[in-house]
């Protein structure tokens, strides 16, 4: 069968002038020549060693740099084994204890969020979720879930506190609701403290709808959820940083679809939503600078959440796949390890940056 991405390609070979394809691929006879030496040499220096020399160097029992070393060889076995799968528990949270993060390096101590209260929208379900259970694992001190959802935020909440023992609560509030987000974060305030972290997951995307029969009160919503939400959530949370002075670290969930269009559905209002959210989090990071108050964006790409789990995508989702050069969909926690920097201060000098994470989709 042929991929799409084989389509793609060949469509864009087919606007190459067809001489300049031909002199590219037939090789001159001193060019055939070149590459029959070179190719005979680099057969004969092909390594293959039966054994890797080790030297190793090891502390003595306080921990001290010492003398002691030991020099082996491994043997080298032809053909290679496929890794032993690493077999995690799924579904475990375990926070990072005070005495462990005192031991750490400090560079490791610096990719921790130890001791931040963090806010994430949407974190009832999907990616959001997953970013507060490892916000949870590297260290913070409570976390704030707002979610339009009643029942699965205050579930997600509950699991959340007894999977991790962490102080966690949940706050039923619609980012697209100015007010209510307001009373929401005062009372984070005089609950925990001001928040070091706003992570906005919260959205919605509508896919598969032509611009032309676009319903304008469909364009107005899923842009009030994506955009304006972004812009309410913010507002709220960096007004209390300003208030107390303190400095913090806001991540907007955007998307890739906000720089890229997607192929091959019509989402024309979730893109212009999503490049929304790219342009205002560089301009927010620009104007916070000066209260210390970094703004960075996450741009995911396909990602295998309930989102996605409709089965009218099923068939596009394997066009998603060939056109992803990991041939695959984001994992739901594949997000994770790149919140956690953006919130910790190893990212203390990044803002105004969207980092996009799909797999290598966007190098077509
Ligand atoms: N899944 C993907 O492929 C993908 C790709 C790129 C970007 N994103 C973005 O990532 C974010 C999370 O996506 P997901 O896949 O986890 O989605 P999801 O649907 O699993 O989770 C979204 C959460 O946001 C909440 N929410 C929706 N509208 C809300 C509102 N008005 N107020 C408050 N909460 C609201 C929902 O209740 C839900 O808990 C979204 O912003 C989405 O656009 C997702």
């Amino acid at each position: 069968m042929v991929s799409t991405r084989t389509v793609r390609l060949a469509s864009r070979l087919a606007a190459v002038p067809r001489a300049s394809l031909m002199q590219a691929a037939t090789p001159s006879v001193a060019q055939r020549a070149a590459f029959s030496v070179s190719a005979s040499r680099l057969k004969s220096e092909v390594i293959k060693e039966t054994e890797v020399p080790v030297s190793v160097y090891t502390p003595d029992s306080k921990g001290v740099a010492s003398s002691n070393s030991d020099h082996f060889s491994i043997p080298v076995k032809s053909g290679s084994r496929a890794p032993e799968p690493i077999v995690e528990e799924e579904d475990k949270v375990s926070p990072l204890e005070e005495k462990i993060y005192r031991q750490m390096p400090r560079t490791l101590q610096k990719m921790s969020v130890m001791g931040k209260v963090i806010i994430i929208t949407g974190g009832a379900r999907g990616l959001g979720n997953h970013m507060a259970r490892a916000c949870a694992e590297a260290g913070a001190k409570a976390i704030v879930i707002f979610d339009a959802n009643q029942e699965l935020g205050d579930e997600s909440a509950a699991e959340l506190h007894q999977k991790s023992g962490l102080p966690v609560s949940f706050f039923k509030v619609d980012v697209r609701d100015g007010n209510a987000i307001n009373a929401a974060v005062q009372n984070v305030v005089d609950l925990y403290g001001t928040p070091d972290v706003l992570v906005n997951s919260a959205g919605i995307a509508d896919s598969n709808i032509k611009a032309e029969t676009y319903d304008p009160a469909m364009f107005r919503r899923l842009i009030d959820i994506n955009l304006t939400g972004s812009f309410l959530m913010s507002q709220a949370v960096g007004r209390a940083m300003m208030a107390a002075g303190k400095p913090g670290s806001i991540i907007l969930v955007a998307s890739m679809s906000g720089s890229i269009v997607n192929y091959p559905q019509e989402q024309s209002c979730y893109n212009a939503s999503k490049a929304g959210v790219i342009q205002f989090g560089k301009s927010l990071a620009a104007e916070w600078a000066k209260y210390n108050i970094r703004v960075n964006c996450i741009s995911p790409g396909y990602m295998d959440t309930a989102l996605n789990k409709v089965p009218a995508l099923d068939a596009q989702k394997k066009i998603w796949k060939s056109l992803t050069p990991q041939d695959r969909l984001g994992a739901v926690d594949d997000l994770n390890g790149l919140c956690v920097f953006l919130a910790s201060d190893a990212s203390s000098f990044m803002t105004g940056s969207n980092v996009i994470i799909d797999g290598g989709y966007t190098l077509y």
